[in-house]
């Protein structure tokens, strides 16, 4: 069963208590997050058809996320209009997951975490108004903990879940990656109403060639193999969907820090995105890049039931500009 964390009054809840037997306990959360992922970008198309892929390139030699606690950020920044969005956070504690839901406060985006430690909630993000960030408990690959009120409300789902692809101690208590990548996805596609907007599932690079080298090597214990079959329920599930597809993850996890060194920061110089569909690209990606492409495809229609590779290198990149990642993911889709 799914827990909302508060500590406002009980009777602040829409739930009903059945659902919920235990009070609620808020996590506080700091008042506002004016990160700046993806400034200063401009961008410059190239494209390359041979490997069917679109790349936009960065001016600027570093991306730096500015801590919310420092003068400048709290004093200079006025917050974009709120948005009507309401983003459900699968997997907000990760290394992808804490840099979208980050990027959702600074837009002004409304984000529902779902996690099975609401305590790194607090670690990771402070404390912020429930008005902009709420904390639910739960765990994907229990179906009870998909409660239909977890969804009230929600608009848009990113689902950033994941584990190793090989034994290690994340995968304590049965949290391998038949039980994240795919079980966990099927619950949580399961269990999302009909009136959602769009689902942005972050899968993986390699997953429809698993049984060729070296693929097969990173599936020796499935990894690429389920996350293949989450994508595909997702796929078959009616939802409006888009799948990101990273290559090796670069930048990150922050999870084993605060927020102000989370907000330190950088991806250096691998801000050109590549952008592929077809299974062909192989190579890295910066979290931050994965993090904004997530967001983007959110409003992006023609991403709608697309499946995209993504893969990050030095040069120029489309930052947070709406436009140059409209031509990011149109220049891949038409090639
Ligand atoms: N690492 C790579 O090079 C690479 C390459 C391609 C694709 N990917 C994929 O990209 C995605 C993001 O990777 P990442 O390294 O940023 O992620 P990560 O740091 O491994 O974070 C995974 C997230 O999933 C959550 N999670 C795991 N099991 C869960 C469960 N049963 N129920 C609910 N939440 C659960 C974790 O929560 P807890 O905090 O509770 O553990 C965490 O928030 C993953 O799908 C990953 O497989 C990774």
């Amino acid at each position: 069963m799914a827990w909302k964390l508060s500590f406002s009054p009980i009777t602040d809840l829409s739930l009903p208590s059945d659902v919920f037997p235990k009070p609620p306990q808020r996590i506080p959360i700091f008042p506002r997050l004016p990160l700046n992922l993806c400034a200063g970008y401009h961008c410059s198309k190239s494209i390359s058809s041979s490997a069917r892929v679109s790349v936009c390139h960065a001016v600027k030699e570093q991306q730096v996320i500015q801590s919310p606690n420092s003068d400048s950020t709290q004093n200079n920044q006025t917050d974009p209009p709120a948005s009507s969005k309401l983003v459900l956070v699968v997997g907000g504690s990760g290394g992808v997951g804490q840099l979208v839901v980050a990027s959702l406060l600074t837009r002004n985006i409304k984000s529902r975490l779902l996690l099975r430690d609401p305590e790194k909630a607090t670690s990771l993000f402070g404390k912020q108004d429930e008005e902009k960030l709420q904390v639910w408990k739960g765990d994907t690959r229990n179906p009870e903990d998909l409660d239909p009120s977890l969804f009230e409300g929600v608009t848009h789902v990113i689902c950033c879940t994941g584990t190793t692809a090989f034994p290690s101690r994340r995968w304590d208590g049965d949290n391998t990656p038949e039980r994240t990548d795919w079980e966990g996805v099927r619950n949580l596609v399961s269990s999302l109403p009909a009136s959602l907007k769009r689902i942005v599932l972050v899968s993986s690079v390699g997953v429809t060639k698993f049984n060729e080298l070296p693929w097969s090597i990173m599936n020796l214990f499935g990894v690429l193999k389920y996350k293949k079959m989450g994508e595909d329920f997702v796929r078959n599930s009616g939802l409006p969907f888009t799948i990101i597809r990273p290559g090796r993850l670069t930048d990150g996890p922050y999870t084993s820090y605060d927020l102000n060194t989370l907000l330190k920061a950088t991806a250096g110089e691998r801000r050109a995105v590549v952008v592929g569909q077809g299974d062909k690209l192989v190579g890295e990606v910066s979290r931050l890049v994965v993090a904004e492409a997530c967001i983007q495809a959110l409003d992006i229609e023609f991403t709608e039931g697309e499946i995209y590779e993504l893969n990050s290198v030095k040069g120029e990149g489309p930052g947070s500009d709406p436009q140059k990642w409209r031509e990011l993911f149109k220049a891949a889709q038409v090639q």
